[in-house]
């Protein structure tokens, strides 16, 4: 492509927390800008925001829908190629689905629905319209993630036989939805949230990091939520034991009651030969366990030399040299860069690279909410383990 991709926005105003970051993102590699926004459920502060975001004031709109209504009608050259969907979790859907049927790509937040009948409708619809939809599970962006995954797909550690993946956070311990904390009210109110409040908002993150290091479906659970903060509506804690595809076995924690974690993402997989382990609050340290071996750390934005050489995977998604920490937000940046490469690729009738289609799309977001649907069921239900059906 020879111009930036444009961007619009449903959410991210200047009432909201991941709008902006998904800003720094979309921009660190000087290929989207912004055009238009819907930027929130209050026009005046929609109003605002574009002001602040030197958007045109007559591309800030009041609505997603008038939104799209009108980029549509814009000439080949003006309007929005793609749109980024950054509300509550029950304003995922409605904005998706009107931008894939008006042939725009989009960019959603996680868990992509608040249904699994509405997951699978998007995935339908991308399908149909052939348009790209990419969905923000942030940590698969960190090079070191992408060289656990291209060790795991080499063999590096035999056969896998236990996967082990936490995501704790504190922030959720005191009653904060009654507090005035509007992200806490949202998430904690059944009818905008979803099924579940712990798995939809961070035990997602966490199921999609194991499938996609360890390239393992999960295909059992036995799960146990709880609310452990009275008078809360949604549970804010739970365990999760994991069966996988070729026998391999795990443990998934997500809580937000971890009193004084920050976002403690943590992942281990082992294997016959030897183990990984990965942290959020360490990410450029891969560190790796051999049997009989002591242990290796891998650094991002080495030039290794053979066989420590670091993926192709790896290197695409790193950005200066070692030693100058990467971060969550070059993480966020890899995921729409990919996104980016790909849309532009498509249009130019090119084929994009395997590199450039690694970031989460409509199959993971169905598999999210899968994930969100076989989690509850088998908490709620008696059976020990129930089979994780899609
Ligand atoms: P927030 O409550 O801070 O912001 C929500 C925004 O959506 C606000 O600007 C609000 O005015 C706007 N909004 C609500 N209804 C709207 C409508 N009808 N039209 C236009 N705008 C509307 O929420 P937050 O924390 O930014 O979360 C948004 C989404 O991002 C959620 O789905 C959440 O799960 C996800 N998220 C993902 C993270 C990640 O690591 N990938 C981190 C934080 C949030």
């Amino acid at each position: 492509m020879k111009r930036k991709l444009r961007m619009g926005m449903v959410g991210g105003g200047k009432d909201a927390f991941i709008g902006a970051v998904h800003r720094i993102a979309a921009f660190m590699d000087g290929k989207i800008e912004l055009v238009c926004g819907a930027f929130s459920i209050d026009p005046v502060i929609s109003k605002e925001s574009g002001e602040e975001l030197f958007v045109s004031p007559d591309r800030v709109y009041a609505t997603y829908e008038e939104m799209i209504a009108k980029e549509a009608q814009l000439p080949e050259g003006e309007r929005m190629d793609f749109l980024t969907i950054v509300t509550p979790n029950f304003l995922h859907f409605g904005p998706a689905k009107l931008a894939l049927e008006n042939g725009f790509d989009v960019v959603v937040e996680k868990p992509m629905t608040v249904s699994l009948e509405e997951a699978k409708e998007l995935q339908e619809t991308v399908e149909r319209t052939g348009r790209t939809l990419c969905l923000t599970h942030t940590y698969s962006g960190y090079p070191m993630i992408k060289q656990a995954k291209a060790m795991v797909k080499e063999g590096h550690f035999g056969k896998i036989r236990k996967i082990v993946v936490e995501y704790p956070q504190g922030w959720l311990s005191r009653l904060s939805e009654r507090e005035g904390n509007a992200g806490a009210a949202w998430r904690a109110d059944p009818k905008r949230s979803g099924k579940s409040l712990v798995m939809g908002d961070i035990g997602t993150h966490a199921a999609h990091l194991a499938e996609y290091v360890s390239g393992l479906r999960i295909t059992e659970v036995c799960a146990d939520l709880s609310t452990m903060v009275e008078g809360r509506l949604l549970d804010d804690d739970g365990s999760v034991l994991l069966r996988f595809e070729d026998k391999a076995k795990g443990v998934l924690m997500a809580s937000q009651i971890s009193a004084g974690e920050e976002n403690a993402v943590r992942i281990r997989i082992y294997g016959e030969k030897g183990g990984l382990e990965w942290a959020n609050e360490d990410p450029n340290n891969l560190i790796i366990k051999m049997l009989d071996q002591p242990r290796q750390l891998y650094r991002t934005g080495n030039a290794y030399a053979a066989p420590f050489t670091l993926s192709s995977f790896a290197t695409h998604n790193t950005r200066i040299p070692a030693g100058h920490p990467e971060g969550l937000l070059e993480s966020f940046a890899n995921i729409y860069r990919n996104f980016a490469l790909t849309v532009s690729a498509k249009r130019e009738g090119k084929q994009p690279t395997p590199e450039m289609l690694d970031f989460p799309n409509v199959y993971d977001g169905v598999r999210g909410m899968a994930f969100i649907e076989n989690v509850v069921n088998n908490n709620e239900g008696t059976e020990k383990w129930t089979k994780f059906v899609v």
